[in-house]
């Protein structure tokens, strides 16, 4: 419940772009908005008197330019060799102001310090509650007591805009937060695996790679996964021959051919032996002739993911410019809004109206008002999927004035929008079975009957298909029966429209941002487009897809991220605590990164074939760019300690991946000849997982009871162990990672321990 406050006299209101913020303007207005200048020359300034609040108040509203703000890592982890890359799954972040935005911002701030309310106009999606957030972040940095409101709205027309002027709402922080949770996730595991695999592949093949950025995203590899598995289907494809059976019939003009009810067989043998039996005695009966309705069903109300494949089938248009254009179209206030999942129109939608501003159409204004007249009015066909957000994609005004493609496109949302209100074409379908020697075979004729949305739908095709009169018990003598051979075929290369329904189906991406996944894998050259517009993965594209497999996770298999899309989901909902997603997730992106690491050079050997022999190194070198796995989690910054050879002399200690910031560390003493990571974790220490290291003393450094060589914990647990190796200092909250003076458990002098105590 909103609660009115009598102090409002300005209010500020921001839209996601200044088209959006002119449009409502215009409406809230009535058209007598005075334009001013803001400090960024592309986000205008519109004032006006507006009733709100049940009171008159001075309205600002201005806009910004989508995302105001973008999230990095802290200065000393920017640059690409500033640290190594699994550092990346933990370091700081923060929100910053991108330079191109820096204008916008100041203006929202010295508004915002004018007004005392602030209405937020982003888009009603995820991204547009998260703009809202950084909207209402700027403005309560200088006006902390401004009061923040939301308005919903699907459409740029009075009504709509009227309606959420009229049920203004609180923001909703859950659905901002699942695009944090997606921002920080998308930015960690991105940097990581993409400096990773940039900085080794540079390296190793350095005549192919230099200078080439090897991103990795991941939604853009399992979506590049699609691509290079039906690629490999295609090359692994074995034709095979099949044969079958076809009977002709002539009648005067007419040729009707019988497909046989077996459709085909594989062994050559028996349908030669069956083709014989038939030519023994060559006469068909009629067996019998069914004669029943059959409609084809006008299509469902549209929706996002409709419209990006059928835009890109019928329209020739991609996915990625047909949303630029739909998202124009809905800031000019001429369609919905073109992101939703919903494909079922709510009962109070009126769609009458809409169907009525198009009966001015020269194209389909008679259609329009055939849909007016036919009975009970527009009938929509209904989906079963609403996101309870928006209604399914619909114009909202009828134009003319639309060229090139946003003529297109905007003439199939309309079409599209009467063909789905209208009805369903009908045809009358017969069907033959003829019976020849005991072998069935079937034909069919179609009539239609009444074309109703095929009228105005010129993007479905359904043809009458003439067969002659036949009646049940008769004979006839065929013209011909053959014997006929063909092969398999292999399945096609994908389509966008392909593409689109399989990340769909797979969870990959949302609704919003299939189109983009697409482009980044052809921007980045993974994939390229055959002459018929399919999708092709390139060299490297192939390589990396085969490399990551090869390791054995399924990096660019749909599994991971579509878990990490469910959980956003959830968030929004409300459902799942953000922190908790985020950790999960980092965690389980570390693990595969990190084993990545380890099996890099089956990465190199995927590549080779594509790339030419990898480059060789010597075992220092390659040390050098692996990462060491983490031992244990510093008990003092929460980075990871991993074991690091000691500058000098053989030995090995434990180091924390913060250095030089925490200069946490373990040294083991001389008498510690070898000791490297064990598998196995403690079950114990905290906090998990401790691994276990395995140890090898030098003789008669120990008790002598205890062998030489074995596998301990160093996590607090293991309390000879602890004191063998002076570990008080590594217990959490242990205090400072200095290192405290050696002093003997049994006589408390320094220099020596329990075990080595000259008065045991
Ligand atoms: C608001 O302004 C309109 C005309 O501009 C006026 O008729 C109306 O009385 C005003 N309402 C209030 C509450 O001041
Ligand atoms: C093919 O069909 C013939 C006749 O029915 C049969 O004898 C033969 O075993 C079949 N061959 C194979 C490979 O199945
Ligand atoms: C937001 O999420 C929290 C749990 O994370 C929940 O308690 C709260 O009700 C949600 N708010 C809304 C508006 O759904």
């Amino acid at each position: 419940e909103i609660h009115l406050f009598p102090q409002i006299k300005r209010v500020l209101c921001v839209a996601e772009k200044n088209d959006a913020a002119k449009g409502i303007s215009h409406i809230m207005s009535n058209g007598g908005a005075r334009r001013r200048e803001g400090l960024s020359k592309f986000n205008k300034i519109y004032e006006y008197e507006y009733n709100l609040f049940g009171q008159n108040v001075t309205v600002t509203m201005t806009s910004v330019s989508g995302h105001l703000l973008g999230l990095q890592f802290k200065a000393q982890f920017q640059k690409w060799h500033s640290c190594n890359p699994v550092l990346l799954f933990d370091a700081e972040v923060e929100k910053y102001c991108p330079d191109t935005m820096v204008q916008i911002k100041r203006t929202l701030e010295k508004e915002a310090r004018q007004c005392q309310a602030l209405v937020i106009w982003t888009d009603c999606d995820r991204e547009g509650e998260n703009i809202g957030f950084e909207i209402i972040d700027v403005c309560k940095a200088v006006k902390p007591n401004i009061q923040v409101f939301r308005a919903k709205f699907s459409e740029i027309t009075p009504n709509s805009i009227r309606r959420a002027c009229e049920t203004l709402m609180e923001p909703d922080v859950n659905i901002s937060d699942a695009v944090d949770v997606r921002q920080e996730l998308d930015l960690r595991i991105g940097a990581s695996f993409t400096r990773f695999q940039t900085l080794r592949l540079q390296k190793i093949f350095p005549e192919s790679l230099a200078n080439q950025l090897i991103s990795y995203g991941s939604c853009q590899f399992p979506t590049l996964g699609f691509v290079v598995e039906r690629f490999k289907a295609i090359q692994a494809f074995i034709p095979e021959t099949f044969y079958k059976i076809k009977v002709l019939h002539e009648v005067e003009e007419d040729a009707v051919e019988f497909s046989w009810k077996r459709n085909r067989l594989f062994n050559h043998t028996a349908c030669l032996v069956l083709y014989q039996i038939c030519m023994e005695d060559p006469i068909a009966t009629v067996t019998s002739v069914t004669s029943k309705p059959k409609s084809k069903w006008r299509p469902l109300p549209l929706d996002t993911v409709e419209l990006e494949k059928l835009a890109s089938r019928k329209l020739r248009i991609s996915a990625k410019e047909t949303m630029k254009i739909a998202e124009k179209l809905y800031t000019q206030g001429f369609i919905s809004y073109p992101r939703t999942e919903t494909n079922i129109f709510p009962a109070s939608l009126s769609l009458g109206p809409l169907v009525e501003q198009q009966t001015q159409s020269t194209d389909w204004g008679t259609f329009a008002q055939r849909v007016l007249d036919q009975p009970g009015g527009p009938n929509p066909r209904q989906g079963k999927n609403s996101d309870q957000a928006h209604p399914p994609i619909h114009p909202t005004k009828y134009t003319d004035t639309l060229q090139g493609n946003e003529g297109r496109v905007y003439e199939f949302i309309v079409r599209h929008f009467l063909a789905c209100v209208s009805q369903d074409a009908l045809g009358q379908e017969t069907i033959v079975d003829i019976d020849i020697a005991q072998e069935k075979f079937s034909a069919s004729g179609l009539m239609i009957i009444a074309r109703n949305y095929l009228d105005v739908y010129p993007y479905d095709r359904w043809s009458t298909k003439v067969i002659p009169v036949y009646e049940q018990g008769s004979q006839f003598q065929p013209s011909a029966i053959e014997m006929v051979d063909g092969q398999t075929s292999p399945p096609q290369l994908l389509t966008e429209a392909d593409l689109i329904s399989l990340m769909e189906k797979h969870g990959i991406g949302t609704d919003a941002t299939h189109a983009e996944h697409i482009e980044t894998i052809k921007s980045r050259m993974y994939v390229g487009l055959t002459a018929d517009q399919r999708f092709l993965p390139g060299e490297l594209g192939m390589g990396l897809v085969e490399g990551y497999n090869s390791m054995g996770y399924e990096m660019s298999k749909p599994n991971l991220r579509a878990e990490l899309e469910a959980d956003l989901k959830l968030v929004s909902e409300g459902r799942k605590d953000k922190h908790s997603v985020l950790l999960h997730h980092i965690q389980k992106y570390k693990i595969v990164f990190i084993e990545s690491v380890r099996k890099a050079k089956k990465l190199d050997e995927a590549l080779s074939p594509y790339l030419g022999a990898a480059q060789e190194f010597t075992e220092a070198e390659q040390q050098d760019m692996e990462i060491p796995l983490p031992i244990r989690k510093c008990p003092h910054c929460s980075r990871d300690m991993v074991l690091k050879k000691k500058k000098e002399g053989n030995g090995m200690y434990l180091s924390c991946l913060g250095f030089p910031t925490c200069k946490t560390a373990v040294w083991f003493p001389d008498t510690v000849l070898e000791v490297s990571r064990d598998d196995s974790i403690c079950p114990t220490c905290q906090p998990h997982p401790v691994h276990m290291l395995k140890f090898k003393f030098r003789r008669g450094s120990l008790p002598p009871m205890m062998p030489l060589e074995f596998v301990g914990c160093i996590g607090g647990c293991d309390e000879t162990l602890r004191e063998v190796l002076d570990l008080k200092y590594l217990r959490a909250g242990g205090g400072s990672a200095a290192k405290k003076p050696r002093t003997c458990g049994i006589c408390h002098m320094p220099g020596h321990t329990r075990v080595t105590c000259p008065q045991r």
